[in-house]
């Protein structure tokens, strides 16, 4: 359990691993904000079942969010940057436009929020932010070009922050899992043409441990960062992976 009253931040979180990690922190005693640009309902009954608040938004839009946070719970002391967008799409029939979309969101939409919880983590000489990239960000993978450059910008910003922000008592890190079994799983299936059980096949056959990791699975690396034993952790990127090694079969 957090010893004072925590306020933690999570975005993209009505579903998946967002949703794991804010029912994750919720237990332990965090004030939980949720957001997310979409599955309303979801959020709300989500905020409700942890005791939280829900914050819906476009992180890539949305101005308020780390303000209405602050004004209900307090300024947020622990941000988990969750949210992401994410198209397959071949490099050649990449419309600008999409390009732009995974940037905007997965990017610069962090690095708004980032900016903004920052001013009260240095006044208070704590703060932790964990940044959820990717596997693909540090492998990269066949028809997912601007999501992992999106995802390897996340790592990089994690390393620079991590550094420039310790002497302030903020711990800024990322992780990067690699196949997680979420709604995401029939997203690809459907991309590769294939049914949801052979994607998980595919997925499975890349992975030494044998099995997907689970929402828990990363929510309960995030709470580590957030907690007493993150406080040592400075701009690292962290693989709760099963040893996923390369990306593709
Ligand atoms: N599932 C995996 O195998 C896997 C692997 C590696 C990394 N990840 C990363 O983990 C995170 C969560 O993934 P997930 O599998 O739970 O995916 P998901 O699609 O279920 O969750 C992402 C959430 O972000 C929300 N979102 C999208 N754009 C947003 C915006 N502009 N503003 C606010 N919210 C927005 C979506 O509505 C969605 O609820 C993502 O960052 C993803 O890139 C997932």
């Amino acid at each position: 359990m957090v010893s004072k009253q925590q306020v933690a931040l999570v975005t993209g979180a009505a579903r998946g691993i967002g949703a794991a990690t804010a029912r994750r922190l919720a237990r332990e005693g965090y004030a939980v904000a949720v957001n997310d640009v979409a599955f309303e309902e979801q959020l709300q009954e989500l905020a409700q079942e942890i005791g939280g608040l829900s914050v819906p938004g476009d992180i890539s839009t949305a101005d308020g969010i780390a303000a209405t946070v602050a004004a209900e719970l307090g300024p947020v002391t622990a941000l988990v940057a969750n949210a992401a967008f994410m198209e397959m799409q071949p490099f050649l029939e990449q419309e600008p436009g999409r390009w732009w979309r995974h940037i905007d969101v997965n990017l610069s939409g962090h690095f708004r929020l980032i900016q903004r919880v920052i001013p009260a983590m240095r006044d208070a000489s704590f703060g932790r932010i964990v940044i959820i990239t990717s596997g693909w960000g540090v492998t990269g993978y066949p028809g997912a070009s601007a999501y992992a450059a999106s995802k390897a910008g996340l790592i990089a910003l994690a390393k620079g922050l991590g550094r420039e922000l310790a002497p302030f008592g903020i711990c800024t890190n990322a992780i990067a899992p690699a196949y997680v079994d979420t709604e995401q799983l029939a997203v690809d299936a459907a991309d590769a043409g294939i049914p949801l059980a052979a994607m998980r096949e595919r997925y499975r056959a890349l992975i030494p441990i044998g099995e997907l990791a689970s929402p828990a699975d990363i929510a309960a690396t995030v709470a580590f960062l957030c907690g007493e034993g993150g406080g040592a952790f400075v701009g690292q990127v962290l693989q709760p992976s099963g040893g996923v090694a390369r990306s593709r079969a």
